[in-house]
């Protein structure tokens, strides 16, 4: 079966957990840096199905989900969501925690969860929607990623959106080199990573 590109459902959340690790590690595999499986998938993917299942597409293969990219409209109203409805449960049940020194960072994604403030950046003006996207290995570098990225961007223009950002962590060359090539700008640093744009009107 040639891989297809569908719209998200509700089946898919655990495998979009699983690609979540598997890809966490700035592109590779990251099950070995954490203990919990899906604190990644808490922050940077179940989120956004759960919020608006509209801007989630899969990749598909013979083997089943081999990627996604999941989406907000509205970076701003999304953050507040998040503080409503995702992360009570979450904080209350991963509560703050020290440094094992065991290598694991389990306790850097709490204290994300923890401190996640919603905040209205003058970036999100001209580009409030923001997505994240994530393939296998097996379905990387067959342009599948710019297909996702494309039926998203339509998804984002029926609505009206005029534009997207995202961070790439800044250790991602690959990731870096596949947001320049379909025409994402660098918009500059932001911590460890570097924010990029895409104007969709
Ligand atoms: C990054 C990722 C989404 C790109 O998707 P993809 O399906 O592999 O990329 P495509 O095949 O659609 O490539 C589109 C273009 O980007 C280029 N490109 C893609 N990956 C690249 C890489 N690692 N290095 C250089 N160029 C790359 C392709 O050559 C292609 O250019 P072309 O149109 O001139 O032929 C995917 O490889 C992936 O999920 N990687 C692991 C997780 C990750 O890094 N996610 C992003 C986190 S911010």
């Amino acid at each position: 079966m040639p891989e297809t590109i569908r719209p998200f459902h509700t089946s898919d959340l655990p495998a979009l957990y699983r690609i979540c690790l598997l890809t966490g590690d700035a592109g590779v595999d990251a099950t070995g840096l954490y203990r919990d499986p899906d604190l990644l998938g808490h922050l940077y993917a179940g989120p956004y199905p759960v919020a608006d299942p509209g801007l989630t597409f899969v990749v598909v293969d013979d083997l089943g989900v081999a990627g996604y990219v999941v989406a907000t409209a509205d970076t701003y109203p999304f953050q507040r969501w998040l503080e409503s409805s995702w992360f009570p449960v979450l904080r209350a049940e991963h509560p703050l925690g020290q440094d094992p020194q065991d290598g694991t960072l389990d306790h850097r994604l709490i204290r994300t969860i923890h401190d996640a403030k919603p905040v209205d950046e003058p970036l999100y003006r001209k580009h409030p929607a923001h997505l994240h996207i994530d393939l296998l290995p097996r379905a990387q570098r067959r342009g599948l990623g710019r297909r996702l990225i494309e039926t998203l961007a339509d998804a984002l223009r029926d609505r009206g959106v005029p534009g997207l950002h995202l961070g790439v962590d800044a250790r991602n060359v690959g990731g870096r080199a596949f947001y320049e090539r379909i025409g994402f700008a660098d918009a500059g640093p932001d911590g460890g990573a570097r924010m990029l744009t895409l104007d969709l009107l």
